[in-house]
């Protein structure tokens, strides 16, 4: 499909199913040879967005891991709200281990940073960042972001788990707002 529309918006397509893949691909090699030698990392992803990519991702992963699922939300329509909403809080242990926190997006960057502070606080040994995408002009936060699959400009965008007032998760390509 070219396009879609979503309430009141219409969106074109902008990164197609194979493209999205391929990035995949290349973040999950990284972290094989970056985890090889490490014990049973967990992955932590945050829902409802990286639902899509913890799936395609972690098929991939060769070394042995647990995977985790946390619920934050701090966008409204399309605009981040700056304030984080914790829906299902975290259900595993993470004293002691290393988490790879897996993002669909990462924007303004302030999830990222209140999920950092929840882990460290929670006595995680090491925390690294996993995004699908990154929106470099936005992101104003310190943190680093370990993996990237994607870097996207400033724009709205829909598809593969993103959504737009709960609309439009199911596509396999990404689309934006036209
Ligand atoms: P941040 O806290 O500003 O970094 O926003 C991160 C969260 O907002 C992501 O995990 C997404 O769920 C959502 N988000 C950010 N940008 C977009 C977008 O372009 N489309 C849909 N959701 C987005
Ligand atoms: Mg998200």
């Amino acid at each position: 499909m070219e396009r879609i529309k979503l309430h009141d918006k219409e969106f074109k397509i902008f990164i197609p199913s194979e493209k999205i893949l391929n990035s995949i691909g290349e973040v999950a090699e990284k972290l094989n040879n970056d985890y090889k030698n490490c014990e049973t990392p967990l992955f932590l992803s945050v829902l409802n967005g990286s639902f899509m990519f913890t799936s395609d991702l972690i098929k991939l992963i060769k070394f042995q891991c647990e995977i985790s699922f946390i619920k934050l939300s701090s966008y409204s329509g399309t605009e981040s709200t700056g304030e984080i909403k914790e829906i299902l809080g975290l259900n595993s242990s993470v004293k002691g281990r290393n988490v790879i926190v897996v993002e669909d997006i990462v924007d303004t960057g302030t999830t990222i940073e209140e999920l950092y502070k929840l882990l460290r606080a929670a006595g995680a040994a090491d925390i690294k960042i996993c995004t699908l995408l990154l929106k470099p002009e936005a992101y104003d936060k310190e943190i680093k972001i370990d993996y990237t699959a994607m870097q996207i400009p400033n724009d709205f965008i829909v598809g593969y788990g993103l959504d737009y007032n709960e609309l439009g998760r199911q596509y396999k390509d990404i689309y934006v707002l036209d």
